[in-house]
Protein backbone atom coordinates (compact mmCIF):
# COMPACT_ATOMS: atom_id res chain seq x y z
CA UNK A 1 0.00 0.00 0.00
CA UNK A 2 2.38 2.68 1.12
CA UNK A 3 5.79 1.20 -1.18
CA UNK A 4 4.69 4.22 -3.86
CA UNK A 5 4.74 6.91 -1.58
CA UNK A 6 7.41 9.66 -2.22
CA UNK A 7 9.46 11.29 0.60
CA UNK A 8 7.45 15.10 0.56
CA UNK A 9 10.01 18.23 0.61
CA UNK A 10 10.20 19.68 4.13
CA UNK A 11 8.28 22.63 4.67
CA UNK A 12 9.83 25.37 4.15
CA UNK A 13 8.68 26.95 7.10
CA UNK A 14 7.97 24.75 9.78
CA UNK A 15 10.40 22.09 8.28
CA UNK A 16 13.08 24.81 9.34
CA UNK A 17 12.02 24.27 13.02
CA UNK A 18 12.90 20.04 12.50
CA UNK A 19 16.17 21.70 11.34
CA UNK A 20 16.49 23.22 14.11
CA UNK A 21 15.98 20.95 16.98
CA UNK A 22 18.55 18.23 15.32
CA UNK A 23 21.25 21.02 15.23
CA UNK A 24 23.64 20.18 18.08
CA UNK A 25 24.93 23.56 18.18
CA UNK A 26 24.27 25.39 21.43
CA UNK A 27 24.72 28.59 20.03
CA UNK A 28 21.81 27.86 17.17
CA UNK A 29 18.97 30.67 16.42
CA UNK A 30 15.88 29.98 14.90
CA UNK A 31 14.86 33.05 12.77
CA UNK A 32 12.33 30.81 10.79
CA UNK A 33 8.99 29.94 12.05
CA UNK A 34 7.01 33.49 13.06
CA UNK A 35 6.75 33.03 17.06
CA UNK A 36 7.63 36.30 19.34
CA UNK A 37 10.35 35.71 21.72
CA UNK A 38 10.84 37.44 24.44
CA UNK A 39 14.22 39.42 25.88
CA UNK A 40 14.91 35.95 27.21
CA UNK A 41 14.11 33.98 24.15
CA UNK A 42 11.23 32.51 25.79
CA UNK A 43 7.66 32.29 23.95
CA UNK A 44 5.63 34.56 26.53
CA UNK A 45 2.84 33.24 28.52
CA UNK A 46 0.75 36.86 28.29
CA UNK A 47 -0.45 37.71 31.72
CA UNK A 48 -4.05 38.62 30.46
CA UNK A 49 -4.14 35.03 29.39
CA UNK A 50 -3.01 33.44 32.32
CA UNK A 51 -5.56 35.21 34.47
CA UNK A 52 -8.33 34.13 31.79
CA UNK A 53 -7.14 30.36 32.16
CA UNK A 54 -7.06 30.51 35.89
CA UNK A 55 -10.31 31.53 35.90
CA UNK A 56 -11.41 28.73 33.40
CA UNK A 57 -9.48 26.00 35.37
CA UNK A 58 -11.13 27.48 38.82
CA UNK A 59 -14.60 27.02 36.71
CA UNK A 60 -14.18 22.95 36.54
CA UNK A 61 -16.21 22.80 33.79
CA UNK A 62 -17.52 20.09 31.64
CA UNK A 63 -16.34 19.60 28.02
CA UNK A 64 -18.76 18.95 25.72
CA UNK A 65 -19.05 19.90 22.38
CA UNK A 66 -18.64 23.17 20.62
CA UNK A 67 -21.20 24.01 18.23
CA UNK A 68 -19.54 23.61 14.55
CA UNK A 69 -19.57 27.40 14.03
CA UNK A 70 -17.98 27.73 17.49
CA UNK A 71 -18.06 29.93 20.62
CA UNK A 72 -20.73 32.63 19.95
CA UNK A 73 -18.55 35.32 22.74
CA UNK A 74 -16.02 34.14 20.75
CA UNK A 75 -16.93 34.82 17.29
CA UNK A 76 -18.87 38.00 17.81
CA UNK A 77 -15.44 39.29 19.64
CA UNK A 78 -13.91 38.24 16.86
CA UNK A 79 -16.07 40.41 14.38
CA UNK A 80 -15.99 43.61 17.36
CA UNK A 81 -12.27 43.25 17.09
CA UNK A 82 -11.97 43.16 12.46
CA UNK A 83 -15.02 45.61 12.09
CA UNK A 84 -14.66 47.94 14.85
CA UNK A 85 -16.68 48.45 17.42
CA UNK A 86 -19.12 50.87 15.71
CA UNK A 87 -19.28 48.90 12.72
CA UNK A 88 -22.84 48.70 11.95
CA UNK A 89 -22.27 45.11 10.67
CA UNK A 90 -21.98 44.18 13.65
CA UNK A 91 -25.49 43.95 14.34
CA UNK A 92 -26.91 43.80 10.66
CA UNK A 93 -26.84 39.91 10.61
CA UNK A 94 -24.70 39.95 7.45
CA UNK A 95 -21.32 39.07 9.43
CA UNK A 96 -20.95 34.66 9.48
CA UNK A 97 -18.07 33.44 11.52
CA UNK A 98 -16.39 30.47 12.53
CA UNK A 99 -13.78 30.05 15.18
CA UNK A 100 -11.40 28.19 13.29
CA UNK A 101 -8.11 25.83 13.79
CA UNK A 102 -6.37 28.49 13.81
CA UNK A 103 -5.22 31.43 10.70
CA UNK A 104 -4.72 28.16 8.61
CA UNK A 105 -7.61 26.68 9.06
CA UNK A 106 -9.91 29.70 8.61
CA UNK A 107 -8.01 29.55 5.06
CA UNK A 108 -8.72 26.52 4.59
CA UNK A 109 -12.67 26.69 5.18
CA UNK A 110 -12.67 29.82 3.71
CA UNK A 111 -10.79 27.91 0.17
CA UNK A 112 -13.21 25.14 1.03
CA UNK A 113 -16.66 27.42 0.68
CA UNK A 114 -15.45 29.10 -2.04
CA UNK A 115 -14.47 26.18 -4.34
CA UNK A 116 -17.36 24.03 -3.46
CA UNK A 117 -20.42 27.12 -2.81
CA UNK A 118 -18.73 30.31 -4.88
CA UNK A 119 -17.87 27.12 -7.69
CA UNK A 120 -14.26 29.45 -7.77
CA UNK A 121 -11.20 27.80 -9.10
CA UNK A 122 -8.85 30.46 -9.48
CA UNK A 123 -6.85 32.39 -6.70
CA UNK A 124 -4.42 35.14 -6.79
CA UNK A 125 -1.72 35.68 -4.14
CA UNK A 126 0.67 38.20 -3.55
CA UNK A 127 4.42 37.82 -5.27
CA UNK A 128 5.88 37.01 -2.92
CA UNK A 129 3.47 35.53 -0.14
CA UNK A 130 3.46 33.20 2.74
CA UNK A 131 4.54 30.13 1.52
CA UNK A 132 1.22 28.33 2.87
CA UNK A 133 -0.85 29.85 0.86
CA UNK A 134 0.00 28.33 -2.34
CA UNK A 135 0.17 25.19 -1.12
CA UNK A 136 -3.42 25.27 0.93
CA UNK A 137 -5.07 26.78 -2.23
CA UNK A 138 -4.00 23.89 -4.24
CA UNK A 139 -4.55 21.33 -2.10
CA UNK A 140 -8.13 22.47 -1.84
CA UNK A 141 -8.20 22.45 -5.67
CA UNK A 142 -7.59 25.61 -6.93
CA UNK A 143 -5.42 27.14 -9.63
CA UNK A 144 -2.87 29.66 -7.67
CA UNK A 145 -1.63 32.50 -9.78
CA UNK A 146 0.06 35.48 -8.53
CA UNK A 147 0.20 39.50 -8.91
CA UNK A 148 3.11 41.65 -8.73
CA UNK A 149 3.75 43.08 -4.57
CA UNK A 150 6.96 43.42 -4.10
CA UNK A 151 9.75 45.80 -5.97
CA UNK A 152 13.22 44.65 -4.87
CA UNK A 153 14.72 48.14 -5.75
CA UNK A 154 13.22 49.70 -3.37
CA UNK A 155 12.06 47.13 -0.72
CA UNK A 156 8.80 48.42 -0.85
CA UNK A 157 5.21 47.96 -2.91
CA UNK A 158 4.86 47.95 -6.62
CA UNK A 159 1.86 49.48 -6.42
CA UNK A 160 1.20 49.55 -10.10
CA UNK A 161 2.17 45.98 -10.97
CA UNK A 162 -0.10 45.29 -7.91
CA UNK A 163 -2.78 46.93 -9.59
CA UNK A 164 -2.51 46.03 -12.70
CA UNK A 165 -1.56 42.73 -11.88
CA UNK A 166 -5.62 42.35 -10.33
CA UNK A 167 -7.43 43.94 -13.14
CA UNK A 168 -5.87 41.17 -15.37
CA UNK A 169 -6.74 38.41 -13.46
CA UNK A 170 -10.54 36.88 -15.24
CA UNK A 171 -13.24 38.52 -13.53
CA UNK A 172 -14.46 36.95 -10.35
CA UNK A 173 -11.24 35.35 -9.04
CA UNK A 174 -9.96 35.45 -5.68
CA UNK A 175 -7.41 37.83 -4.37
CA UNK A 176 -5.20 37.04 -0.85
CA UNK A 177 -4.65 39.98 0.60
CA UNK A 178 -2.45 40.45 3.67
CA UNK A 179 -4.41 43.26 5.59
CA UNK A 180 -1.45 44.27 7.70
CA UNK A 181 1.91 42.93 8.20
CA UNK A 182 2.66 41.28 4.96
CA UNK A 183 4.28 38.03 5.49
CA UNK A 184 7.09 37.46 4.52
CA UNK A 185 8.27 40.98 2.96
CA UNK A 186 6.84 43.38 5.96
CA UNK A 187 5.67 45.90 3.20
CA UNK A 188 2.11 47.18 3.62
CA UNK A 189 -0.41 49.61 1.61
CA UNK A 190 -0.91 52.97 2.99
CA UNK A 191 -4.79 53.80 3.57
CA UNK A 192 -4.89 55.89 -0.10
CA UNK A 193 -3.46 52.59 -1.78
CA UNK A 194 -5.72 50.18 -0.27
CA UNK A 195 -8.45 52.52 -1.98
CA UNK A 196 -6.77 52.06 -5.38
CA UNK A 197 -6.82 48.11 -4.35
CA UNK A 198 -10.49 48.49 -3.71
CA UNK A 199 -11.65 50.19 -6.91
CA UNK A 200 -10.05 47.57 -9.23
CA UNK A 201 -11.12 44.86 -7.01
CA UNK A 202 -15.11 45.91 -7.31
CA UNK A 203 -14.16 46.74 -11.18
CA UNK A 204 -13.59 43.35 -11.94
CA UNK A 205 -16.27 41.63 -9.52
CA UNK A 206 -13.36 39.70 -7.52
CA UNK A 207 -13.08 38.18 -4.05
CA UNK A 208 -11.76 39.68 -1.81
CA UNK A 209 -9.66 37.81 0.59
CA UNK A 210 -8.07 39.14 3.84
CA UNK A 211 -5.85 37.40 5.61
CA UNK A 212 -5.05 38.93 9.08
CA UNK A 213 -2.44 36.91 11.25
CA UNK A 214 -0.32 40.19 13.08
CA UNK A 215 -3.22 42.49 13.60
CA UNK A 216 -1.48 44.78 16.58
CA UNK A 217 2.09 43.72 15.34
CA UNK A 218 1.87 46.83 13.06
CA UNK A 219 0.89 49.98 14.52
CA UNK A 220 -2.01 49.09 17.16
CA UNK A 221 -5.30 47.07 16.97
CA UNK A 222 -7.58 49.81 15.71
CA UNK A 223 -5.09 50.87 13.00
CA UNK A 224 -3.88 47.70 11.36
CA UNK A 225 -7.67 46.50 10.88
CA UNK A 226 -7.88 49.84 8.54
CA UNK A 227 -7.81 47.28 5.38
CA UNK A 228 -11.07 45.12 6.60
CA UNK A 229 -12.67 48.21 7.71
CA UNK A 230 -12.04 49.82 4.11
CA UNK A 231 -13.36 46.61 2.62
CA UNK A 232 -16.11 46.76 4.76
CA UNK A 233 -17.30 50.64 4.08
CA UNK A 234 -16.81 49.58 0.55
CA UNK A 235 -20.06 47.57 0.86
CA UNK A 236 -18.50 44.89 -0.87
CA UNK A 237 -18.69 40.99 -0.18
CA UNK A 238 -15.73 39.22 1.24
CA UNK A 239 -13.87 36.98 3.46
CA UNK A 240 -11.39 37.34 6.35
CA UNK A 241 -8.92 34.93 7.76
CA UNK A 242 -7.82 35.69 11.38
CA UNK A 243 -5.56 34.41 14.04
CA UNK A 244 -5.03 34.87 17.86
CA UNK A 245 -1.79 32.71 17.41
CA UNK A 246 0.89 35.33 17.67
CA UNK A 247 -1.10 38.50 19.21
CA UNK A 248 -2.36 36.29 22.17
CA UNK A 249 1.09 34.17 21.56
CA UNK A 250 -1.43 31.58 21.65
CA UNK A 251 0.21 29.51 18.85
CA UNK A 252 -0.66 25.79 20.12
CA UNK A 253 -3.70 26.23 21.26
CA UNK A 254 -4.83 26.67 17.32
CA UNK A 255 -7.40 30.06 17.72
CA UNK A 256 -8.47 31.54 14.19
CA UNK A 257 -11.55 32.50 12.76
CA UNK A 258 -12.82 33.17 9.42
CA UNK A 259 -15.75 35.56 8.76
CA UNK A 260 -17.38 36.38 5.81
CA UNK A 261 -19.03 39.17 5.02
CA UNK A 262 -22.34 38.74 3.18
CA UNK A 263 -24.96 41.21 1.60
CA UNK A 264 -27.63 40.84 3.65
CA UNK A 265 -28.81 39.02 6.77
CA UNK A 266 -31.06 36.58 4.73
CA UNK A 267 -27.56 35.78 2.65
CA UNK A 268 -26.00 35.48 5.77
CA UNK A 269 -27.96 32.81 7.23
CA UNK A 270 -27.28 30.45 4.22
CA UNK A 271 -24.32 31.08 3.95
CA UNK A 272 -24.09 29.89 7.65
CA UNK A 273 -26.13 27.02 7.53
CA UNK A 274 -23.36 25.65 3.90
CA UNK A 275 -20.35 26.15 6.30
CA UNK A 276 -21.46 24.63 8.92
CA UNK A 277 -21.85 21.40 6.53
CA UNK A 278 -18.02 22.34 5.56
CA UNK A 279 -17.27 22.32 8.77
CA UNK A 280 -18.97 18.93 10.17
CA UNK A 281 -17.56 17.34 7.39
CA UNK A 282 -13.62 18.18 7.72
CA UNK A 283 -13.29 18.25 11.83
CA UNK A 284 -16.63 18.68 13.28
CA UNK A 285 -16.43 21.11 15.50
CA UNK A 286 -13.92 23.02 16.89
CA UNK A 287 -11.74 22.83 20.21
CA UNK A 288 -12.91 24.70 23.43
CA UNK A 289 -9.74 25.94 25.55
CA UNK A 290 -8.27 28.59 23.28
CA UNK A 291 -11.38 30.11 22.21
CA UNK A 292 -12.65 30.44 25.48
CA UNK A 293 -9.53 32.00 26.56
CA UNK A 294 -9.65 34.43 24.05
CA UNK A 295 -13.25 35.28 24.74
CA UNK A 296 -12.59 35.55 28.43
CA UNK A 297 -9.67 39.05 27.30
CA UNK A 298 -11.90 40.05 24.99
CA UNK A 299 -15.11 40.21 26.47
CA UNK A 300 -13.46 41.54 29.63
CA UNK A 301 -11.97 45.31 30.19
CA UNK A 302 -9.71 45.16 32.34
CA UNK A 303 -8.26 41.74 30.93
CA UNK A 304 -8.38 43.60 27.31
CA UNK A 305 -6.64 46.48 28.50
CA UNK A 306 -3.91 43.86 29.75
CA UNK A 307 -3.34 42.48 26.97
CA UNK A 308 -3.16 45.72 24.53
CA UNK A 309 -0.22 46.29 26.89
CA UNK A 310 1.74 43.23 26.68
CA UNK A 311 0.90 43.16 23.04
CA UNK A 312 2.31 47.03 22.68
CA UNK A 313 5.36 45.49 24.66
CA UNK A 314 5.83 42.78 21.99
CA UNK A 315 5.51 45.01 19.40
CA UNK A 316 7.85 47.47 20.30
CA UNK A 317 10.35 45.28 21.47
CA UNK A 318 10.31 44.24 17.79
CA UNK A 319 10.95 47.30 16.51
CA UNK A 320 13.57 47.94 18.49
CA UNK A 321 15.21 44.83 17.62
CA UNK A 322 14.84 46.32 14.19
CA UNK A 323 16.93 49.40 14.72
CA UNK A 324 19.73 47.48 16.33
CA UNK A 325 19.79 44.58 13.58
CA UNK A 326 20.41 47.96 10.91
CA UNK A 327 22.45 49.66 13.58
CA UNK A 328 25.07 46.32 13.95
CA UNK A 329 24.75 45.62 10.12
CA UNK A 330 26.02 49.17 9.30
CA UNK A 331 28.34 48.72 12.20
CA UNK A 332 29.74 45.89 10.80
CA UNK A 333 30.90 47.33 7.63
CA UNK A 334 27.52 46.63 5.40
CA UNK A 335 27.60 49.94 3.01
CA UNK A 336 24.33 49.09 1.07
CA UNK A 337 21.46 51.06 2.62
CA UNK A 338 20.05 48.50 5.57
CA UNK A 339 16.79 51.08 6.62
CA UNK A 340 14.23 48.98 5.32
CA UNK A 341 14.85 46.62 7.98
CA UNK A 342 12.99 49.61 10.37
CA UNK A 343 10.49 50.49 7.80
CA UNK A 344 9.12 46.86 7.59
CA UNK A 345 6.00 45.80 9.50
CA UNK A 346 5.24 42.76 11.87
CA UNK A 347 7.55 40.15 12.94
CA UNK A 348 9.50 39.63 9.59
CA UNK A 349 12.28 41.60 7.49
CA UNK A 350 12.46 40.44 4.15
CA UNK A 351 16.50 40.61 4.24
CA UNK A 352 17.27 40.29 0.77
CA UNK A 353 19.64 37.75 1.23
CA UNK A 354 19.84 34.52 -1.19
CA UNK A 355 19.43 31.28 -1.47
CA UNK A 356 22.57 30.69 -0.82
CA UNK A 357 23.32 33.15 1.75
CA UNK A 358 20.44 31.55 3.87
CA UNK A 359 22.32 28.24 3.46
CA UNK A 360 25.49 29.47 4.56
CA UNK A 361 23.84 31.15 7.70
CA UNK A 362 22.83 28.15 8.80
CA UNK A 363 26.12 25.31 7.98
CA UNK A 364 28.44 27.79 8.99
CA UNK A 365 26.50 29.94 11.69
CA UNK A 366 23.61 28.17 13.08
CA UNK A 367 21.30 30.43 11.94
CA UNK A 368 18.02 29.57 10.67
CA UNK A 369 16.48 31.76 8.09
CA UNK A 370 13.55 30.90 5.35
CA UNK A 371 14.83 30.33 2.16
CA UNK A 372 13.24 33.10 0.68
CA UNK A 373 15.51 35.67 3.01
CA UNK A 374 12.63 35.87 5.30
CA UNK A 375 14.29 36.27 8.85
CA UNK A 376 11.93 36.78 12.22
CA UNK A 377 13.11 40.02 14.01
CA UNK A 378 10.85 38.53 16.64
CA UNK A 379 13.62 36.01 18.02
CA UNK A 380 16.27 38.55 18.18
CA UNK A 381 17.11 39.61 21.78
CA UNK A 382 19.87 41.49 22.98
CA UNK A 383 21.81 38.14 23.95
CA UNK A 384 21.73 36.89 20.27
CA UNK A 385 21.84 40.10 18.35
CA UNK A 386 25.51 40.71 17.95
CA UNK A 387 26.18 37.48 16.79
CA UNK A 388 23.51 37.16 14.70
CA UNK A 389 24.11 40.30 13.30
CA UNK A 390 27.60 39.96 12.45
CA UNK A 391 27.26 36.23 10.74
CA UNK A 392 24.61 38.01 8.75
CA UNK A 393 27.57 40.59 7.67
CA UNK A 394 29.79 37.94 6.76
CA UNK A 395 27.25 36.34 4.67
CA UNK A 396 26.72 39.70 2.96
CA UNK A 397 30.27 40.92 2.66
CA UNK A 398 31.78 37.52 1.68
C1 LIG B 1 5.01 31.82 9.61
O1 LIG B 1 4.80 32.37 8.53
O2 LIG B 1 6.15 31.55 10.01
C2 LIG B 1 3.88 31.51 10.53
O3 LIG B 1 2.68 31.94 9.98
C3 LIG B 1 3.86 30.11 10.96
C4 LIG B 1 3.43 29.18 9.88
O4 LIG B 1 2.48 28.42 10.11
O5 LIG B 1 4.04 29.17 8.80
Amino acid sequence: LFSPVEMAPRDPILGLNEAFNADPRAEKVNLGVGVYYDENGKVPLLRAVQAAEEARVAEHAPRTYLPMEGLAPYDQAVQKLLLGADSPLLSSGRLVTAQSIGGTGALKLGADFLYRLAGKRLVAISDPSWENHRSLFETAGYEVVTYPYYDPATHGLNLQGMLQGIEALPEGSVVVLHACCHNPTGVDLSIEQWKQVIEVVRKRNHVPFLDIAYQGFGDNLEDDAAAVRLFAEADLSFVISSSFSKSFSLYGERVGALTLVTGTAEEGERVLSQLKRVIRTNYSNPPTHGAKVVAAVLNNPELYAMWEQELAEMRIRIKQMRKALANRLRAAGVEQDVSFIEKQRGMFSYSGLSREQVDRLAQEFAIYAVGSGRICVAALNNRNIDTVADAIARVMLE
